[in-house]
């Protein structure tokens, strides 16, 4: 082989290389045309995205202490902050003392109560809205010798809480389990930030009895988060599975009529 030769033998095995990445570019295209598209924005987004209209509309966080959470014991059976305070002080007995995340907190009737107890080393008032979180800080400004040295507002995602794992001692969620998005990704998280023997204790209704026997029930239930951004709970049941299901054990509940408190324990 003459030397002269060199450049032309070296261009047509380059060449031969050609065709084969050119198919290989032209199939990488037609898959990565057919997958789901993941972009940066998509993979930032908070999931699942907050669609419940409770608490986004400044009206409806204002008029919410003023109105429509005593609209609750007089269609719902529900005994009243003062008298839910009493309830949850019951179920915290074993972490008292310890820190607290009053998760949707909305204008924060039980923060407030929490804070004004003493009996947490730190109380968390956490929600997803903005106005909520301002209607709190308004009624925290209003109150003479609050005090405001171990309370923090934080706005957040109940499904991406920002506390790392196994951090926190109490986690209350009033009225809220049924305006969250996803409950099952709502109680796993709160599980993760749970320390061993940390307690998470919640209020929400229940739609039983001449509810339940509806034969369309089950379909609404499916179908409410579409209509609602929010979901709406059969029996106890489907709220004990539900706390199981995200590694929650000793699960408890008080109920009257619609309302029910429940408390479950991470395990220690
Ligand atoms: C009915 S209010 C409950 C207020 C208060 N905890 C009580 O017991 O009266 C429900 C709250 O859940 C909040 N919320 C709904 N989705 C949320 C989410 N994904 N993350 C955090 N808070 C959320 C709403 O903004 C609203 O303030």
């Amino acid at each position: 082989m003459r030397v002269q030769h060199y450049p032309w033998i070296v261009c047509q095995s380059l060449l031969c290389y050609v065709a084969p990445v050119r198919r290989l570019i032209w199939a990488t295209k037609l898959i990565s045309s057919l997958w789901p598209r993941v972009e940066p924005r998509n993979i930032l987004k908070p999931w699942p995205q907050p669609r419940n209209f409770s608490g986004l509309l400044p009206l409806i966080s204002y008029i919410y202490e003023r109105g429509w959470r005593q609209g609750f014991s007089a269609v719902g059976g529900w005994p009243g902050p003062q008298k839910e305070f009493e309830l949850i002080k019951g179920y915290l007995e074993p972490v008292l003392g310890g820190n607290i995340i009053d998760a949707s907190c909305g204008s924060g009737p039980f923060t407030r109560l929490f804070a004004k107890s003493g009996l947490f080393s730190l109380v968390v008032a956490l929600d997803y809205s903005e106005n909520m979180l301002r209607e709190c800080y308004e009624f925290i400004e209003k109150e003479e010798n609050f005090p405001k040295e171990d309370l923090i507002l934080v706005r957040a995602d109940i499904s991406r809480l920002p506390f790392v794992s196994s951090s926190v001692d109490a986690v209350h969620a009033g009225a809220a389990i049924h305006c969250w998005s996803s409950p099952s990704s709502a109680v796993a998280e709160i599980s993760r930030v749970l320390r061993p023997g940390g307690i998470f204790v919640a209020t929400t209704f229940i739609y039983d009895g001449p509810y339940a026997l509806n034969p369309f029930s089950k379909l609404m239930q499916k179908n409410m988060f579409r209509l609602s951004g929010g979901q709406f709970f059969l029996s106890e049941h489907e709220l004990e599975d539900l706390c199981k299901t995200c590694g929650l054990e000793d699960f408890k509940c008080t109920r009257n009529r619609r309302f029910v408190m429940i408390s479950a324990t991470k395990p220690s």
